[in-house]
């Protein structure tokens, strides 16, 4: 259970030690985050704990990203190895279990994936994964990516956001084709019962 104390601290912590332009950004992921909890009917007290710690890393050196993202119980992939940045999610969940007792499994995979994504996201994950890519602040936002947050399914806005990042050229790591063909999958199944 994550309480709102918890959370401030988190955010204390991030709002005296990121730059400004990071800090505008995790704002701007902390309100869409809370707006799709409320929607999806999830915690909104956990989603603002995965919004504030999720990018906490992101302007380390690759040394402390390396040396917290191994304290992170899971495996590295060869996409982490070939690009450090990527670690600051392992490193960020790492950091939230050590320094914030977070034990709640969504909230540390939801800010673990929340660059690569995975197969087998829960809504948490994808929330999060939807608001770092189409927060207000972001700017490549068109028209058409601030549009998916309304009214879709949570699957279909991720499968949207991957798609954007392809077309865009962002490299497509392994567990994002696997979250792309686990999403694509439950559509269909979902689509199939109705
Ligand atoms: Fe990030
Ligand atoms: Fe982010």
């Amino acid at each position: 259970m994550i309480t709102d104390s918890t959370v401030c601290e988190i955010r204390a912590r991030v709002e005296t030690t990121v730059s400004p332009k990071r800090l505008r950004h995790i704002q701007g992921v902390v309100a869409l985050c809370d707006r799709l909890c409320r929607r999806f009917a999830l915690s909104p007290t956990a989603g603002a704990a995965a919004a504030w710690g999720h990018d906490l890393a992101r302007e380390w050196p690759e040394s402390d990203l390396l040396a917290w993202a191994l304290r992170d119980n899971e495996s590295l992939d060869e996409e982490h190895r070939a690009h450090p940045v990527l670690l600051h999610g392992p490193a960020a969940a790492a950091v939230l279990r050590a320094e914030y007792q977070i034990t709640d499994r969504d909230v540390l995979s939801a800010v673990r994936h929340h660059t690569l994504g995975r197969a087998g996201m829960s809504s948490l994950e994808m929330v999060l994964y939807v608001a770092d890519y189409c927060e207000e602040g972001r700017p490549f936002l068109t028209d058409e990516l601030r549009a998916v947050p309304n009214d879709w399914s949570l699957p279909k806005m991720v499968l949207a956001v991957a798609s954007d990042a392809g077309r865009r050229g962002f490299p497509i790591a392994r567990r994002t084709t696997e979250m792309v063909a686990d999403l694509t999958q439950r559509l269909k199944e979902t689509e199939a019962h109705v």
